[in-house]
C-alpha cells in the first residue's frame, strides 16, 4: 500500500511500486485527464506536477512519488474557477483535437501544431497575473 496525494486528496493504492505513475492515476484512481502518448518521456502528454515540478508520469515509478504532492489537469481549477492558463487557452482557441492539452497546460508537444495559439495564450495568461 502506498499513500498518493493527488490534487489535495490522499489515495491509498495497492499497486506494484514499479508501476508508472501515469497508470496509477488513470487505471487505479480514475483520473483520465492525464494522457498516454509515447511512453518514453518525450511527448509530454502525460505531464503532471510533482511538488510543483513538471514530470513525465509515464516514466516515473509510483515508488518515487509516494507521499509527494501531485497535481493533474483535474486539479488546476479551484472551486469551479478555471486556472488563468486554462482560461487563456479557451480564449485563444488553443485546443484542436485536445489530446495533448493536459500536458500542454504544463509542458508538452502538440501534434496539431497549435503553437501560435499557445504563444498568444501564454502571453495573455502572463498579462493577467
Ligand atoms: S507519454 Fe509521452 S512523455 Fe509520457
Ligand atoms: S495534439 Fe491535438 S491539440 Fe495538441
Amino acid at each position: 500500500m502506498a499513500d498518493l496525494n493527488v490534487n489535495g486528496k490522499t489515495h491509498q493504492v495497492d499497486v506494484d511500486p514499479n508501476t508508472p505513475l501515469l497508470w496509477v492515476l488513470r487505471d487505479t484512481i480514475g483520473l483520465t485527464g492525464t494522457k498516454y502518448g509515447c511512453g518514453i518521456a518525450q511527448c509530454g502528454a502525460c505531464t503532471v506536477h510533482v511538488d510543483g515540478i513538471a514530470m513525465r508520469s509515464c516514466s516515473v515509478p509510483l515508488s518515487a512519488v509516494a507521499g509527494r504532492q501531485i497535481t493533474t489537469i483535474e486539479g488546476l481549477a479551484q472551486n469551479g474557477a478555471l486556472h488563468k492558463v486554462q482560461k487563456a487557452w479557451l480564449d485563444h482557441d488553443v485546443p484542436q483535437c485536445g489530446y495533448c492539452q493536459c500536458g500542454m497546460n504544463i509542458t508538452n508537444i502538440c501534434r496539431c501544431g497549435t503553437f501560435q495559439q499557445v504563444r498568444a495564450a501564454i502571453h495573455a495568461a502572463a498579462a493577467s497575473a
